[in-house]
């Protein structure tokens, strides 16, 4: 299937949109369909077993909830981690903000362009950058690989099984703009190789990306 880019309606809606608020509770659903926060968990832990962050960003981290399904996972993560839940609408949940401080990190929302506020950043040692359903929207990933010491992503993979999947979400109840929304991310998402094509080449970066579960598609880059 040729990828294509479509833009995504939640995207052009006001966080507090009853089709926004809709939609970002449909994704929760459809999280815990794909087990992207388990899939993202597992693939970091293995990775880096040892290593703990100082600072963690989540890229357009929409509500929060995957962010905490991730860290509930992590249980190595030191108290006082900045947590950064970084999205261009201000549409992080303040339940999941609280269970993150009573987790004992230090979280804090960033209502902006994700990768420009990425750009903006200086440089921090022990930075890692996650981004769950977010990377389809771009092509380019250099912001990420000049901030992060770990990069773990999850997008939809790009197949005519999972492009099915999300053609069947009114079968859970998902309103009009997350079944639009999910086809037009399949066919946005990625296989193969194509996000290592997109990093810079470097032979600093260990990187993994491979098909897992049953609709996504993990990438993992970890500085050697
Ligand atoms: C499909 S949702 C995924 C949200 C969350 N990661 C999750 O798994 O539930 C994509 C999110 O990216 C945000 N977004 C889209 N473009 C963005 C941008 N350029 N910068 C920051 N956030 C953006 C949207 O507001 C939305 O919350």
């Amino acid at each position: 299937m040729e990828r294509s880019l479509q833009a995504e309606w939640l995207d052009g809606l006001s966080a507090h949109d009853p089709r926004a608020v809709g939609s970002r509770r449909d994704l929760r659903l459809i999280n815990a369909l794909m087990g992207n926060a388990r899939l993202m968990a597992r693939a970091v832990r293995e990775a880096a077993s040892q290593a703990v962050p100082r600072r963690i960003v989540d890229l357009g981290a929409g509500d929060g909830a995957f962010l905490l399904g991730w860290v509930r996972r992590m249980p190595l993560l030191a108290p006082g981690t900045e947590v950064l839940l970084v999205d261009r609408h201000d549409a992080a949940d303040a339940g999941v903000v609280t269970a993150l401080s009573a987790r004992r990190l230090n979280p804090r929302r960033v209502q902006a362009d994700g990768l420009e506020w990425l750009r903006a950043q200086p440089a921090e040692a022990d930075t890692w950058v996650l981004a769950n359903l977010f990377l389809h929207h771009f092509t380019v990933l250099n912001a990420i690989a000049e901030k992060a010491e770990l990069c773990c992503v999850c997008e939809p993979s790009r197949d005519w099984w999972s492009l099915a999947a999300s053609r069947m979400l009114g079968l859970i109840g998902a309103n009009g703009v997350t079944r639009h929304d999910a086809a037009v991310s399949v066919q946005a998402g990625f296989q193969g190789g194509e996000l290592s094509a997109l990093w810079p080449t470097d032979s600093r970066w260990r990187l993994r990306e491979h098909r897992a579960g049953f609709f996504s598609h993990l990438f993992l880059a970890q500085r050697t």
